[in-house]
C-alpha cells in the first residue's frame, strides 16, 4: 500500500491531495481563482501563475495537517507535469521536486490529461483496463481507448476549439460570465433549445473528430441578431454539442471493437445534458457507463496523487531534471487531425 501526495496547478486550480494506493482519499484542498480572473473573463497566464506560487504551498500544509500526516508518511510526491498554462505548471513541478528532495522521496511527473483519464478508477474499483474515454475539459475534447496506465490510442480530438473552450466563449458572448460552463448550463436550463437554428458542425462526416469552432461564430451571429433571448441561444447551444458528440461518438463505436465501459471526465463531463445522452448511449451500446463525481471532473489534486499511486504502482517514477511540458499528447503516435495538432 502506498500514499501519494499530489498537486495540481495547471489552469487556474490550485491544489494539493494524498490518496493512498487503496483509493482512500486521505485528503483534498483546493483554492479556485476565479476571483483574480473574472474582471478579465478568462484565465491570465501570468496572474495565475503568481497565484500558485502564493497559494501552493500552504495548501500542502493543509492538505498533511487534515491528513494527520508528516512528508515523512507519503511514499512519494506527483505533480502535474503538463500540458497547462506553463508558469502554473512549473510551480506545482518545482513545488514537488522541492518537497521529494527535502523529504527523500520519489518524484512522479504526471500528465495532467492521464490524471482526468485514470480519475474514474480512483472511485470504481471495477472500472477495468481497457475502457473508451472522452475527455472533455476547456483545453481539451478527445475520445481515447484507455488500455493502460501510460496506454492510450487517441482515437479522435478537436480540428479548432475544445467543449468547454465553446462553452467558455459562448458564456463571454452572451454576458453570462465566468467560468462558462455552468453559466451556460444555467441559462439553458430556463430557454428553448428549438429557438435557434444552429449548425452541427461535423455531423455525418467521414472521419472521427469534432468541431466546435463554427458553433460559436454561429452563437456569436445569432447574438448580434437581436432576434432571440440569450436562455434560448444557451439552450440550443448546448443541444448542438450535445448532437454533435453524440454523433461523433456513434461513429467512432461503429468501427472499433466493443469496450465494456464509456466513461466521460474532464470539466465538462459535469454537464447534466452531455451526462444524460452518454448515460443513454451507453445503454443502447451494452455499455458500462462511468462517470466520476462533479468535484473530481473539474481539476483538482486527488486525480493528480490516483494518477501517481498508479504509475508508482506501475514502477514509474522520474528523475529530478523533468522538464515541465506546456505540451504532452497522451499518445504521441496519434496522426494530427487536420487543422489542429495544437492543443494536445
Ligand atoms: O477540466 P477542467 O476543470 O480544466 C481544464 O483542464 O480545462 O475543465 C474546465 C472546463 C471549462 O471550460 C468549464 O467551462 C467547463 O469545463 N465546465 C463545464 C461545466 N462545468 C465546467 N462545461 C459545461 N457545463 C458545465 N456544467
Ligand atoms: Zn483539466
Amino acid at each position: 500500500m502506498s500514499i501519494i501526495l499530489g498537486l495540481e496547478s495547471s489552469c487556474d486550480e490550485t491544489a494539493a491531495a494524498i490518496v493512498r494506493s487503496d483509493r482512500t482519499i486521505l485528503a483534498h484542498a483546493l483554492a479556485g481563482q476565479e476571483d483574480h480572473h473574472r474582471a478579465f473573463g478568462g484565465v491570465v497566464p501570468e496572474i495565475a501563475a503568481r497565484a500558485h506560487v502564493e497559494l501552493m504551498t500552504p495548501l500542502v500544509q493543509t492538505a498533511l495537517t487534515d491528513a494527520g500526516m508528516t512528508l515523512a508518511d507519503v511514499d512519494a510526491i506527483a505533480a502535474t507535469a503538463g500540458p497547462g498554462l506553463i508558469g502554473g505548471v512549473m510551480v506545482g513541478l518545482v513545488t514537488a521536486k522541492a518537497l521529494a528532495m527535502a523529504a527523500g522521496k520519489p518524484l512522479i511527473a504526471v500528465n495532467h490529461l492521464e490524471g482526468h483519464a485514470l480519475s474514474p478508477r480512483l472511485v470504481d474499483p471495477d472500472l477495468d483496463f481497457p475502457y473508451l474515454l472522452l475527455l472533455v475539459s476547456g483545453g481539451h475534447c478527445q475520445l481515447l481507448r484507455v488500455r493502460g496506465v501510460g496506454q492510450y490510442d487517441r482515437l479522435a480530438t478537436t480540428i479548432d476549439d475544445a467543449v468547454g473552450e465553446a462553452f467558455d466563449k459562448t458564456a463571454k458572448i452572451l454576458g453570462l460570465g465566468f467560468p462558462g460552463g455552468p453559466a451556460v448550463e444555467a441559462a439553458a436550463a430556463m430557454g428553448n433549445a428549438k429557438a435557434v437554428p444552429l449548425p452541427r458542425p461535423l455531423k455525418g462526416a467521414n472521419e472521427p473528430h469534432f468541431s466546435f469552432a463554427g458553433l460559436k461564430s454561429a452563437v456569436v451571429r445569432a447574438h448580434e441578431s437581436q432576434q432571440y433571448a440569450v436562455n434560448d441561444i444557451a439552450a440550443s447551444f448546448q443541444q448542438a454539442v450535445v448532437e454533435c458528440l453524440l454523433d461523433r461518438l456513434t461513429y467512432t463505436l461503429d468501427r472499433i471493437d466493443p469496450l465494456a465501459a464509456l466513461v466521460v471526465a474532464g470539466g465538462v463531463a459535469a454537464n447534466g445534458p452531455i451526462r444524460a445522452m452518454l448515460a443513454q448511449l451507453a445503454e443502447t451500446r451494452d455499455m458500462r457507463f462511468v462517470a466520476p463525481p462533479l468535484w473530481l471532473c473539474t481539476d483538482n489534486a486527488a486525480m493528480i496523487a490516483w494518477a501517481g499511486a498508479e504509475r508508482f504502482a506501475a514502477g514509474l517514477t522520474d528523475g529530478l531534471d523533468f522538464v515541465a511540458r506546456p505540451r504532452w499528447p497522451l499518445d504521441p503516435n496519434a496522426a494530427p487531425a487536420r487543422g489542429a495538432g495544437v492543443k494536445a
